[in-house]
């Protein structure tokens, strides 16, 4: 298959990633399925993207007759069947947990049509550990979108050692269809490329916050002033979801033993607050309602 054949996508999961990246296939001309188990996800997602759509309307980004024909290709559903019965590619966005991933695959080989590319958009996991529940390893993939995916122009393609060619290739060359940069990574390691020196710099910052050497908020100052990074570590953390962070720590844990992978108590202890940051409206720090974007 090549990208001209790609007419239909649909996209597992309508949290924080998967409803922006449904909009952006749906933007990108491709009739879209944006499905979750969870009625309130795909509720929510379409008010947020209305909201979304409109600012870049008021921002002349987008005009109201690009607006009408991108929602007119994007379907909300919370039947897979339903979602992927055409799909060409499906992106699964679902959470962080490697068994759920699991599940969804196995359905998802059941489900969608024997020629459809099946890409992960997980943050840390390589997808040899979700593709063997599949009949078509070749065509599993992970297409590593950024948050917020509307905006953040990278996505990480990263081939197993099953994964084809030609499934790199399109996935490549739909990230581009889709007005975004993807970058092909040959070899597959936990955590890719980006969270890899996020978690080095992420787990520094924590170890120096849990001993006492500084408050959090000094330690985003001082990553923001001296090395110019636009948000500190624990800014960030709060942006993309604690729990992210924790469910990508707790996986690691789980495959390596080792103690230095375990999550963070201080993480630990605002997931099970349920302060999760800017989407709870609590995190590190404390967001008014205005300020709270999903
Ligand atoms: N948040 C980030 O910054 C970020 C960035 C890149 C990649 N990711 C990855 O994207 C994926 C989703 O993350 P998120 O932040 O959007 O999570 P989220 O918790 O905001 O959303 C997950 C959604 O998946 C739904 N879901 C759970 N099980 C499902 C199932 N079996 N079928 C369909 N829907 C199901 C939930 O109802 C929820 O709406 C994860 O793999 C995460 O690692 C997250």
């Amino acid at each position: 298959m090549n990208i001209d054949q790609v007419k239909n996508v649909a996209v597992l999961g309508a949290g924080s990633m998967g409803h922006q990246i449904a909009m952006l296939c749906a933007l990108g001309g491709y009739d879209t399925y944006l499905q979750d188990i969870n009625n309130n996800a795909l509720n929510e997602a379409k008010s947020t993207l209305e909201k979304r759509m409109n600012d870049w309307i008021k921002k002349n980004k987008l005009t109201e007759n690009e607006k009408k024909t991108a929602f007119s290709k994007l379907h909300l559903t919370t039947e897979l069947e339903t979602a992927v019965a055409e799909a060409d590619i499906v992106i699964e966005a679902v959470v962080e947990k490697l068994d759920v991933k699991r599940e969804v695959f196995s359905k998802l080989d059941k489900l969608a049509p024997r020629h459809a590319v099946l890409a992960t958009n997980s943050s840390t996991i390589v997808n040899s550990k979700i593709a063997d529940v599949t009949s078509r390893p070749d065509k599993v993939i992970n297409m590593h979108f950024f948050f917020p995916p509307l905006v953040m122009d990278c996505v990480e393609v990263v081939k197993s050692d099953q994964s084809s060619n030609e499934t790199a290739q399109l996935a490549m060359d739909f990230c581009e269809s889709i007005g975004r940069t993807g970058v092909l990574l040959e070899k597959e390691i936990y955590g890719f490329i980006a969270n890899r020196l996020l978690f080095a710099l992420s787990n520094e910052a924590m170890y120096l916050y849990e001993n006492g050497y500084a408050d959090f908020e000094d330690i985003d100052l001082i990553a923001k002033k001296a090395l110019s990074h636009p948000l500190g570590p624990f800014e960030l953390a709060d942006l993309s979801g604690i729990d992210v962070g924790y469910y990508a720590n707790l996986q690691l844990y789980e495959e390596t033993g080792d103690p230095k992978d375990k999550p963070a108590k201080s993480i630990e202890e605002k997931v099970k607050q349920g302060h999760l940051g800017r989407k709870t409206g609590k995190g590190w720090y404390e967001y008014s309602e205005r300020a709270v974007v999903k």
